[in-house]
C-alpha cells in the first residue's frame, strides 16, 4: 500500500466518526484532503455538516469538493476538528505546521470540542523534534525575535540550526495570516511544554508547531492496519 493510500485509509476512519449536523474544523496537508474529499461525498450523498477550514489552500479543496463552509465569527464551538500532523507523541502532543497552516490550525483546533489526527503511521514519534519545529513569526525584528527563541530553547537545554522557510519562488515563505516560519532543527524536544510557554511568550512570535493537549485521538494507518489512541 502507498503512503497516500494509507493517508486515505486513516482519513476515512476518522469520517466514521461525523454525525448529521456537526460543526467541523477541516485540517490542512496531504491527509487532511482526502478526509474533506470523502466528506464532499458524503455530502453529495445528503449528510449535512458545515465545516471551518484551516487554510485557504482547504477552502478551496472544500469548495471543490461541495462542502458547505462557515467561520469562526459565525459559530461558536465545533464538534470536531479532522486534522494531520507531522508528528504525534504517545501523550498525543504533536508537531504541527509542515504545511505552514499552523496558527489557523491551532485556533480551529482550540476551538473544537474534540480533534482527530490522522496519520500514516511514520508520524508516531518516541519523542518530538526529529521534524524541524515550525515557528510563525512577524517579518518585523526578524533577528530580535530569532535571538529570543535562541534563549528559549538555551533554556530548555536545546540548539539546532534555524531556518527562514522559503516559498517556490525563493523567497520567504508567507502563512495565510501574512507572516514567515522559522523551521528549528532540535533533534529532541524533552520538555515540550516548558518550551511551548517560552515560545508564547515572546513578542514576535505569532504562534509555534507544538500543539499540547489538543489532539483527543490519533488515527495512524500502517501496513497492518489503523492503530487508534487516545489521549491519557
Ligand atoms: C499543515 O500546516 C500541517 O500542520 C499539516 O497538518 C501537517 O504538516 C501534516 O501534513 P501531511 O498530512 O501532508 O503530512
Amino acid at each position: 500500500m502507498t503512503m497516500d493510500e494509507l493517508k486515505r485509509q486513516a482519513a476515512a476512519q476518522a469520517l466514521e466518526h461525523v454525525r448529521d449536523g456537526m460543526k467541523l474544523g477541516l485540517g490542512t496537508g496531504s491527509t487532511a484532503k482526502h478526509f474533506v474529499e470523502l466528506l464532499g461525498e458524503r455530502v453529495q450523498g445528503g449528510l449535512k455538516v458545515i465545516g471551518v477550514p484551516t487554510s485557504e489552500a482547504t477552502r478551496a479543496d472544500a469548495v471543490r469538493c461541495g462542502v458547505p463552509l462557515t467561520t469562526l465569527d459565525e459559530i461558536d464551538r465545533l464538534d470536531l476538528t479532522v486534522d494531520g500532523a507531522d508528528e504525534i507523541d504517545a501523550a498525543l502532543n504533536l508537531i504541527k505546521g509542515g504545511g505552514g497552516a499552523l496558527l489557523r490550525e491551532k485556533i480551529v483546533a482550540a476551538a473544537s470540542d474534540r480533534m482527530i489526527v490522522i496519520a500514516d503511521d511514520s508520524k508516531w514519534v518516541a519523542t518530538l523534534g526529529r521534524f524541524p519545529l515550525p515557528i510563525e513569526v512577524i517579518p518585523f525584528g526578524l533577528g530580535a525575535t530569532q535571538r529570543a527563541i535562541v534563549r528559549a530553547f538555551e533554556l530548555c537545554g536545546l540548539s539546532g540550526k534555524m531556518t527562514v522557510r522559503a516559498g517556490p519562488d525563493g523567497h520567504a515563505f508567507v502563512t495565510d495570516g501574512g507572516h514567515w516560519i522559522i523551521d528549528a532543527h532540535l533533534g529532541q524536544i524533552t520538555d515540550v511544554p516548558r518550551l511551548a510557554g517560552l515560545l508564547n511568550s515572546i513578542p514576535g512570535v505569532v504562534e509555534h508547531g507544538l500543539f499540547i493537549g489538543l489532539a483527543s485521538i490519533a488515527m495512524l494507518a500502517g501496513p497492518a492496519g489503523i492503530r487508534v489512541f487516545e489521549r491519557p
